[in-house]
């Protein structure tokens, strides 16, 4: 991975000379620059088998084991078919956290806004065709989350929704500590629950990203970690542009039965 831009280094790049980078399509995906341009290198990596696989579609959440001894943790963006296949021919483990589309939607939107290396958002209006269509970063949320719910049984990917850990974090904890075959204390998994709460992760700058420069990460427009809740869409979207969505979505899912959760 020798050519790579790394993640910091594209960062002081964008605070040197800030620019909204382009997206550029890699196998029909649109992928910031910087990812496409290594393209190679990141098809080619070989992972270990004892690493872990961290998969979300940007914007569903919870980084939550990022910051684990090794075995190495390693998050993706990238839809499952642009997933290294070392990753399954060494068998590694996989979680995919899956938030509801129209939360993943609005909360993109804000985040499009801060992050001044994303392309320019545009109108709140615009946003949500250009989503529907998969022209945001990292492409089509429908097909990211039919791609793994797919082969979640094939690959042993453990497929999470966001709208679970709100609900009872401490059972979704439990069943990744059971996935990954770990066996720890009752009060692990409460300081573990504690820790990746919304309210102690938005103090936390480890997780808040307050460490990435304000010309970069404009937290005055939106903080990083913003409300943390199921069901805000409601607050953004009119009643016309939710029934536009849900019928577009009707097509979309059609051949996917994903039991999402966007009402509660
Ligand atoms: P909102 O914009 O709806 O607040 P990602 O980490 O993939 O960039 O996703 C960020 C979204 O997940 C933000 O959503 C953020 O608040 C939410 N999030 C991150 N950590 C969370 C936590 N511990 N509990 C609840 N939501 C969390």
């Amino acid at each position: 991975m020798s050519k790579e831009m790394s993640y910091s280094e594209a960062i002081e790049k964008a605070s040197s000379s800030l620019t909204r980078f382009p997206l550029i399509p890699v196998r029909g995906v649109p992928l910031m620059n910087h990812i496409a341009d290594n393209w190679d290198s990141i098809w080619a990596f070989c992972p270990d088998p004892s690493d872990l696989l961290i998969a979300t579609y940007p914007k569903a959440g919870l980084d939550l084991l990022q910051k684990m001894d090794p075995p190495r943790v390693i998050k993706t963006h990238l839809p499952f078919q642009l997933v290294p296949t070392g990753f399954w021919k060494n068998k590694c483990k996989a979680i995919y956290v899956a938030r509801n589309a129209k939360d993943n939607l609005v909360s993109y939107y804000h985040f499009d806004c801060m992050n001044q290396t994303q392309p320019e958002p545009g109108p709140w209006e615009g946003y949500i065709h250009k989503f529907m269509r998969g022209e945001l970063s990292w492409g089509s949320w429908y097909d990211h989350v039919k791609g793994y719910w797919e082969e979640r049984e094939k690959k042993n990917i453990l497929y999470l929704f966001y709208e679970d850990m709100k609900e009872n974090p401490r059972r979704e904890v439990e069943r990744i500590m059971k996935y990954l075959d770990l066996s720890v204390s009752d009060e692990v998994i409460s300081q573990i629950v504690e820790l990746t709460s919304f309210k102690k992760m938005k103090e936390n700058p480890m997780a808040n990203y307050s460490f990435i420069p304000a010309p970069v990460f404009d937290q005055s427009i939106s903080p990083f970690m913003r409300k943390g809740e199921v069901g805000d869409w409601k607050n953004h979207f009119t009643p016309q542009q939710s029934k536009m969505f849900d019928e577009d979505y009707e097509k979309q899912m059609k051949d996917a039965k994903i039991p999402f959760r966007t009402l509660i």
